[in-house]
């Protein structure tokens, strides 16, 4: 969208529920009148509704669901997070893009939103689907004072962040499944990738990318994915606006990343316990050591699920969770 019209729109935005005339527009972009107006009806064109009233002016009275940074940022109320933000059409995937500017020397917080990927990726060298204007398909830049050894912890402290925002936005049942998932009755809804580079053993920065399903139908699955696979619209009946989703979600990261930096995991620890959806369920483990079946009973401090087995009380810091004895996904 030209510049002239994201300022036209920032404007509309500003004033909420609120009317700007005309003359206000014009005045503050150096704009005749007469361009005031194309510049409306562009906006109406592109799908925004905008209620126009003599001696009023204009009002925006509904935007459609697109990613728009005015709006993640009138919603924003945090410190660093989402401040430095790029939000983007097209892009392979928000992570190269993430770790191209964290070397340019992003600041903490910064991040990377896109109403597309065309490569998204997914953990353990997977693909991850992110189709155009039905997703957040988001990287955050972080730059944690830790060594490598406990930056898995950040991966559960992230579903713990996105969980609380996604209650609190949804009130819909979101669950955590260790160690990247988000479930929302046993079907996957988010999944969280962190990648880091780091020197001996010291941390440079994080890329915490992940990918929410938002505004997604069953049939828009390829029909492997269906069983495995939700929405938030699927589940709660009713599409989202994600730009204050995202800010939402910002917002909770925000919050439990400075808990996990002051308080230290084991506060976070005890909510993941809280929101997770399979503690006191029987789950196996697989990983290309092998696989092992227990009871999920709780995370240690290094953020490895405890397997209770006949053995006892079994740490497992990498693996594939599926429920039961069988391979079905949760
Ligand atoms: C997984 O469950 O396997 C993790 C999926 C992570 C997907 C997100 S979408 C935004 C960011 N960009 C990517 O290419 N991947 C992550």
């Amino acid at each position: 969208m030209g510049g002239t019209r994201q300022q036209i729109l920032a404007m509309m935005i500003e004033k909420g529920d609120d009317f700007v005339s005309g003359e206000e527009i014009s005045r503050k972009l150096g704009l005749s009148r007469t361009a005031v107006w194309k510049h409306i009806e562009e906006l109406r064109r592109e799908g925004y509704q905008i209620e126009a009233r003599q001696r009023s002016g204009y009002r925006l009275v509904c935007i459609p669901d697109r990613i728009l940074q005015e709006e993640i940022t009138r919603n924003l109320s945090t410190r660093s997070f989402g401040r430095a933000l790029r939000t983007l059409k097209t892009v392979d995937s928000t992570q190269m893009v993430a770790h191209q500017w964290a070397q340019e020397g992003a600041p903490e917080g910064a991040a990377v939103i896109s109403e597309e990927q065309t490569a998204g990726r997914g953990r353990l060298g997977r693909s991850w689907h992110s189709p155009p204007g039905s997703g957040i398909w988001m990287s955050l830049i972080l730059r944690p004072p830790i060594p490598i050894a406990r930056a898995p912890q950040l991966t559960l402290m992230a579903s713990v962040g996105i969980t609380r925002a996604l209650q609190r936005e949804t009130c819909l049942p979101v669950r955590i499944k260790w160690p990247n998932d988000l479930l929302i009755r046993d079907k996957k809804v988010c999944g969280i990738l962190t990648e880091l580079r780091g020197e001996q053993d010291r941390v440079h920065y994080v890329v915490l990318g992940a990918g929410i399903n938002v505004n997604i139908g069953v049939e828009a699955w390829p029909p492997d994915l269906r069983e495995k696979v939700t929405s938030l619209s699927t589940e709660a009946g009713r599409t989202f606006r994600r730009s204050p989703l995202i800010a939402a979600i910002l917002e909770e990261l925000e919050k439990i990343y400075e808990q996990y930096l002051h308080q230290g995991f084991s506060t976070i620890r005890k909510e993941w316990e809280r929101l997770s959806g399979i503690l006191g369920r029987p789950v196996t483990a697989r990983n290309p050591d092998g696989e092992m079946t227990g009871i999920a009973r709780g995370l240690n401090e290094d953020g490895a699920l405890l397997l209770e087995t006949e053995g006892g009380l079994t740490p497992v810091y990498s693996a594939e969770i599926s429920a039961g004895c069988e391979t079905r996904p949760f």
